[in-house]
């Protein structure tokens, strides 16, 4: 395998770009290329099979690009088809859960540990599951937030609207006194300077985007598979299903560069 070859990221939409964005922040050597299914999203309101059937798509689609390793930068995705298509896979593939939980349980004094995420994410227990692995005196408590994905997708970061929504989901977790709060869906870092100010300070919050791109330095660095080159042409390519334009606006105002162009495929013909 060649180790300046790209890494492949995907996620329901957009919000894996928090992911990219981390990669890109700790690993600056790295090629990417990255699909979102703008044309699908959202996955968190979908069924397990569904997923599955998506993930594989765009698997063999970034398969294509001759990525060396797979990033699953969506939370839904991780939780519903991680351990599915990784049976299948001869290349590395990470999901974003694994690193939250185990910074989560690393991270909590009073073992109470709270999780924000999709419907899917939350009804399927992974998070929940990994941390008792970790740590089975740990008590976890999930709270589906559908409405973040939305609020944030319509930019609302800072709104009143915002802030009256997140006192109501949050109630849940401060009533169990929690001390460690997972953002277990990739739009919630975009909100943490409100649910930092809602939870208070003796709260600490996980981001697994970070975490993941730890993980994945990693994990390349074990299978001696980071990259040593610079390389030529474009360094990060993105792909969508729909709506290029729109995501290539939300892609240059999260990443550090500018995003000069986003490709639209039909991902039901992979
Ligand atoms: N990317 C999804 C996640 O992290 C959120 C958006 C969706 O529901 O598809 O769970």
């Amino acid at each position: 395998m060649d180790k300046n070859a790209p890494i492949g990221v995907f996620d329901s939409g957009v919000g894996g770009l928090t992911v990219a964005r981390e990669i890109i922040r700790q690993m600056p050597m790295e090629r990417l290329v990255y699909f979102g299914d703008t044309a699908r999203v959202p996955y968190g309101t979908k069924s397990q099979d569904t997923v599955i059937r998506y993930s594989r798509q765009i698997i063999r689609f970034l398969r294509t690009k001759e990525v060396k390793a797979i990033v699953i930068a969506c939370n839904t995705a991780t939780a519903c088809a991680l351990e599915t298509v990784e049976k299948d896979l001869d290349i590395p593939i990470i999901g974003v859960i694994h690193a939250g939980a185990k910074a989560a349980v690393e991270a909590t004094k009073n073992g109470k540990i709270g999780i924000i995420g999709t419907e899917a994410t939350i009804r399927s227990g992974v998070y929940t599951e990994l941390m008792k692995e970790m740590n089975p005196d740990i008590e976890v408590t999930g709270k589906p937030c559908p409405l973040f994905v939305p609020l944030v997708e319509e930019g609302l970061l800072h709104d009143s609207v915002t802030d009256e929504i997140a006192g109501r989901y949050l109630a849940a977790l401060k009533e169990k006194y929690i001390d460690t709060l997972v953002m277990g869906c990739t739009h919630y870092p975009l909100l943490r300077s409100t649910l930092g100010r809602l939870m208070g300070e003796d709260v600490t919050l996980i981001n697994p985007a970070y975490e993941t791109a730890r993980e994945l330095s990693g994990l390349l660095k074990e299978k001696g598979l980071a990259c040593s080159e610079t390389g030529e042409g474009e360094k990060y390519q993105f792909y969508v299903s729909d709506m290029a334009e729109r995501f290539k606006d939300f892609a240059t105002a999260i990443l550090p560069g500018e995003v000069k162009e986003t490709k639209k495929i039909n991902i039901e013909e992979y």
